[in-house]
């Protein structure tokens, strides 16, 4: 009571600065199921697609109504479609196609040693870690 926490330690402080210069893991490639894999960060979701021969990681729900797009197909090697309205993505930009001034956030990732890396990982700005969709 009263003390410091484990979160507010030297260590941990210099750790997690460490951590914000380096590619950080987001899953391994073969947890991508139909080339998706959701993950969320405290109260966000995102969303690792593979399309095109690389890895892309952008906003896990739509902007519309916010349907989870794990569900969603993809069109033209690199477009996202959300099932439930139909709102396009191309996930190499996050840039709707029909829409341009709609888009999905994304962030830089990168395949190494079999697993998918966010290269910024401090954009996500967590402090509780990654954790994977149930
Ligand atoms: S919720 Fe995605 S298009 Fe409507």
């Amino acid at each position: 009571m009263g003390g410091e926490g484990q979160g507010s330690s030297p260590h941990r402080a210099a750790i997690d600065s460490l951590a914000r210069r380096f590619p950080a893991p987001i899953c391994r490639l073969d947890h991508l199921q139909d080339g998706r894999f959701a993950f969320d960060v405290d109260d966000d979701t995102y969303l690792v697609v593979q399309a095109a021969g690389a890895v892309h990681i952008v906003d896990g729900l739509c902007p519309h109504q916010y349907f989870p797009l794990e569900f969603a197909h993809i069109e033209d090697e690199t477009v996202l479609v959300c099932p439930l309205h139909g709102w396009r993505f191309d996930v190499t930009t996050g840039v709707s196609p029909d829409t341009p001034q709609i888009a999905l956030r994304r962030w830089p990732a990168e395949i190494r040693s079999g697993a998918v890396f966010v290269s910024e990982p401090r954009l996500f700005e967590s402090d509780s870690g990654l954790t994977e969709k149930p």
